[in-house]
Parts: structure tokens; sequence; C-alpha cells
């Protein structure tokens, strides 16, 4: 855990161990002394090297999500983030198109609910490894361009998102990091149903199911997380009546996590 300084910087004297960190499991986990604000959320994102910002549109004017319970008659309640209902394994906006991918993504934790809420993660580059050990021959049906497609979303007669397919997994050009694309959820996905594929994503869901390589955590007030868009769910939750309800701040970004990227030209005088 990362503790920030005062002003909710990373301070210089951690940047390595956060560098192996990042470098090993693809995510790190950050404590602030107090809470912080949505600008000073973002801030500190840059310093992990994250700038170019996603936005989406359940997102605040921002492009921050402010992840919590909505009513009833507000457009976001049809999407489970903003219910208190369990999110299954996925990766963050598997839904979009390869140029709009999401690389990383973080979280910080405003408010944490009285009960459930926590958090599962699993890096998706150790997926790769796990079924590159287990199975290589199924490597390439996960990375075929018409694995995975995902109808149009389409609302009121008004098209939100268009059709779109791709791979489980692909290599990012230019840094050949690794990216996954996936969702335990069935619907409003359609899978490729040859044998291949079938043998290939059940294996993943076996991995998801059964390796004791799954990280369990529940943020605290105050206490976020950033990653490389790695594999992730969350458990239901249920707000207590009379007192705040669960409140996540939620940045997605098309950079991935890049420590040496910013220059940290406030904290270099500092
Ligand atoms: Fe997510």
């Amino acid at each position: 855990m990362c503790r920030l300084d005062h002003a909710a910087r990373l301070p210089d004297s951690q940047l390595e161990q956060v560098r192996q960190q990042v470098s090993a499991f693809n995510f790190a986990l950050f404590q602030s002394e107090a809470e912080i604000d949505k600008l000073e959320f973002l801030a500190l994102n840059r310093q992990f090297g994250l700038i170019r910002l996603d936005s989406n549109l359940g997102a605040d004017a921002d492009s921050v999500t402010s992840l919590q319970v909505v009513a009833d008659g507000d457009e976001r309640a049809q999407y489970i983030p903003y219910t208190n209902r369990a999110l299954n394994w996925h990766t963050d906006g598997y839904y979009k198109s390869h140029d709009c991918r999401i690389n990383a993504f973080a979280l910080y934790c405003v408010n944490q609910t009285a009960r459930g809420g926590g958090n599962t993660l699993f890096d998706h580059e150790l997926m790769y490894i796990l079924i590159r050990d287990q199975a290589p021959e199924l490597l390439a049906a996960l990375m075929a361009n018409d694995l995975m497609h995902i109808p149009p979303n389409i609302q009121n007669n008004k098209l939100i998102r268009a059709e779109e397919s791709g791979p489980v997994f692909s290599i990012q050009p230019g840094s050949c990091g690794l990216h996954m694309r996936y969702t335990s959820r069935p619907r409003n996905i359609v899978w490729k149903s040859d044998k291949r594929s079938e043998q290939a994503l059940n294996l993943v869901r076996e991995i998801l199911m059964d390796s004791e390589s799954t990280i369990e955590l529940r943020l605290h007030n105050n206490q976020g997380i950033v990653c490389n868009n790695i594999l992730h769910g969350r458990q239901a939750f249920h707000d207590q009546s009379g007192r705040p309800g669960r409140l996540i701040y939620r940045a997605r970004y098309h950079d991935a996590i890049d420590l040496d990227r910013d220059p940290r030209p406030e904290s270099a005088g500092a």
C-alpha cells in the first residue's frame, strides 16, 4: 500500500516500490491521509502517467464517474455499476472499439458501504501466462478478431454505441503490452461458437473460478487502486439507511500506467 503525502501526491521515496509493484502485478494500491476531491484524484493519476481520460454517459462533467447507487428513475439505474448488485469478472470498456480501448483505470473510495462492496482482482497478464502454460494452442482463439461480438446499444431509437467485435487478448501497438477485453456477463455479448473458441473461453472461466491468484480486497475510505485494466469484479453491497452510501470515484484512461512519463514538476522542487 502506497501512502500519499499530505498533498495527496505519490512520494518520490515510494516511486521505485510502486514501479516494481505495477511491473509485477499491473496494479498498485494507495491511501491518502484525508479525503481527496476529484481534481486531486485526477492529479494523482497523472503521476502514474495517466492523462488521456475516457468519458462515458454516466460520468460527471470532469469525466470522473461517481459510482454509487442511483434512484430508480435515473437512466443510469439500468447499468449494474450504478446499483448495489454484484459485478462479475470483466475488464473496463470491453465493448469499446480497438482505437478507444481502456488501458488503465483508477478507483478511489470516498465512502465504503456498511456491508459488502469488496473487489476481486486478477492480473490479465497472469491469465495469459496461465493459458500459455496449460493450453498454448488456445491462445490463437483468444486473439481472433471475431471472437467477441457486442450488439449495438440502442435506446429509444437512439444509437448509444455501435456494434463492436474484437479479440480477448491483443498486443498494444508500440508498447508490446498486453490488452484484454473480457466479460463474464452473458447478456449483450455473443461469443464465437466454434469448438476451439468454446474451449478457450471455458479455460478462462475455470482459471477465474479456481485460481489461487485471485486477489480480494475491500477498499476503505481514502484508499484507491490504479491498474492496467486488469480483470476485476465487485461484490454486491448494502448501504445503511440514514448513512452515506458507497461512493467510489472512477477514472478510465486510454494510457497505460507509466511512472516515467510524468516529469513530476510539482514535486521536483518540494
Ligand atoms: Fe469495471
